[in-house]
């Protein structure tokens, strides 16, 4: 028997949860909120799978392919759209209730989809429906172990991981932060980090607060290769509100349209697909019509749609708009890209493995290369399910296929970050700076999250240029976090955001064209030379 310990509660971490303890695997299941707290909750336009009869898998890989702008891993988008269809059934078998018609399941379009093969639950509640049926599966599980006296499975919420733990090259279980504020080691034959993206990092994000990108630090940390980290996605249609609530693309979809400020339509201008055209394309459009209006939001236009299928279709996203004094069904909404989805994490092979012995990666925090430059909508929770599954099936499978992105690692691609200032996390002076930071949160150089944040999203946001990343990781130098070993879990998170902002202005610097959802002022061009991965080890940790 295996002991896993898997970190994290979105659809990745309860479907890896639930699928080792059905493979007869001891779990410990680890998140840092509660359990039902993550970013699958908040997925609105739903789950694509070639369903239908008038759909095919290989139409699938295209589109996917296409949107990926030459950076995908074709492989993994086979394996993503091949076994998808399977993952999808299983869902419906935990007891996800898709929305159906007469004639069965229902099917949205999003953009770059060249079919509709989106499934959708709760009209726009679909994560929230896929969360609370894999919530209710994995404490039907606990339940059962505990009431037969055993410990198949225990789940340990508002627990954070502090870092791995490693020996001798293998990740032997990780550091955890309990309620208490009190520090735990927890050993374990294999540990999945399930811990999801990092919107935090960015100003404006579709991102619950929780998305701090914790699973990605430590496996950084921990020396494990991190990929394609500069390709952030920004969705195009957040309402520009506070908190910025997300507005599915599945209304575009529908037929929704972008008006400027004075109430034309602009992208017919720009694409054929025009609001349905890729959403890096269309993010950038409505930011460069921003700029162009003096900052003030573009208006999307959903009038057209009426009310009743507004209301049917969209509960989540009409609520939102009443909570803001809008009445979508009568009026054009403000809207503005904001930061959804991080196509770069923790890089893995098709099993889910990552380069370090022991240790996993699923999700968003997970590099399959199933996204590329830039994911197709509504392939996240599709990829989530898919390389959960087939990691804890690679547990039990004596026979593993080799990593595939040992052979491709690019051995001099870390040269951005040679002289990585490694965050400080080794420097005792900053103990010392983490006791004044506990009374005061302006010490010298000591990271700031809102500054943080506005300087992520001015300088590595859906435009960028090699002039703002290097201001940006000039000033990213001169920041430090409280040192981990006395830092609340909120100031951990804040030291892990400063890592990945690092890692992501390095590798947006590094990266000297644009492709997918990369936009380089300076570089304006794909430079086809450029279309592979980029691999980066911490260059004191190598183990490629
Ligand atoms: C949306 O509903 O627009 C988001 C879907 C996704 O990010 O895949």
């Amino acid at each position: 028997m295996t002991r896993v310990l898997v970190v994290g509660s979105g659809l990745a971490g309860l479907l890896a949860a639930v699928r080792a303890t059905d493979a007869g695997h001891r779990v410990t299941l680890v998140t840092k909120a509660a359990l039902s707290d993550s970013n699958t909750r908040y997925a609105q336009g739903g789950i694509a799978a070639a369903l239908f009869p008038d759909d095919s898998v290989d139409a699938h890989i295209l589109d996917t392919l296409r949107a990926g702008a030459g950076l995908c891993d074709p492989a993994a988008v086979r394996v993503l759209c091949e076994e998808g269809p399977a993952r999808v059934r299983d869902l419906i078998r935990f007891g996800v209730d898709f929305d159906r018609d007469e004639s069965g399941i229902t099917r949205g379009l999003e953009a770059a989809h060249s079919r509709s093969r989106v499934l959708h639950a709760g009209g726009d509640a679909t994560g929230f429906a896929i969360e609370a049926a894999l919530v209710a599966t994995v404490q039907e599980r606990a339940n059962r172990a505990h009431a037969l006296g055993g410990d198949q499975i225990t789940i340990h919420e508002h627990t954070m991981l502090v870092d791995l733990t490693v020996d001798d090259g293998r990740v032997t279980g990780a550091v955890l932060l309990g309620p208490d504020d009190t520090r735990h080691t927890v050993t374990a034959d294999t540990v999945i980090l399930a811990t999801g993206g990092a919107g935090a990092l960015y100003r404006h994000t579709t991102n619950p607060a929780i998305a701090t990108g914790d699973g990605v630090a430590a496996a950084w940390r921990a020396g494990a290769a991190i990929a394609d980290v500069e390709f952030y996605q920004f969705h195009p249609t957040a309402l520009a509100v506070p908190g910025t609530p997300l507005i599915s693309e599945a209304v575009r979809g529908e037929g929704a349209v972008l008006l400027s400020s004075t109430g034309e339509r602009f992208m017919t201008a720009i694409h054929p697909d025009a609001e349905l055209a890729p959403r890096d394309i269309v993010a950038r459009s409505i930011a460069a019509q921003m700029k162009a209006q003096g900052g003030a939001p573009v208006l999307l236009d959903a009038t057209g749609l009426g009310r009743d299928l507004l209301e049917s279709r969209f509960p989540t996203i009409t609520a939102a708009c009443r909570a803001n004094g809008l009445d979508w069904a009568v009026e054009p909404i403000p809207v503005a890209p904001a930061a959804h989805y991080w196509m770069g994490g923790v890089a893995t092979d098709g099993w889910g493995r990552t380069s370090l012995p022991g240790l996993y990666a699923v999700g968003e925090a997970a590099r399959t290369g199933a996204h590329g430059a830039n994911r197709l909508a509504s392939n996240s929770l599709l990829e989530a399910a898919v390389f959960a599954d087939r990691a804890v099936r690679s547990l039990s499978e004596a026979e593993q296929p080799a990593p595939y992105f040992a052979t491709e690692t690019d051995a001099d691609s870390d040269a951005g970050i040679t002289g990585f200032p490694g965050a400080g996390l080794d420097d005792p002076s900053d103990a010392a700076d983490a006791a004044d930071a506990a009374v005061t949160a302006s010490a010298p150089g000591l990271v700031d999250r809102g500054t943080l944040q506005n300087l992520l999203w001015e300088a590595a946001g859906v435009h960028r240029s090699g002039a703002d990343l290097t201001g940006a990781a000039a000033t990213l130098a001169g920041w430090h976090p409280v040192d981990r070993a006395l830092a609340t879990a909120a100031q951990l998170e804040t030291g892990n955001l400063l890592d990945l902002g690092r890692l992501i202005v390095a590798a947006a610097l590094a990266r000297e064209e644009s492709r997918g959802a990369h936009h380089r002022a300076d570089f304006p061009d794909t430079r086809l030379e450029l279309a592979r991965p980029r691999f980066t080890v911490r260059p004191d940790t190598r183990t490629l």
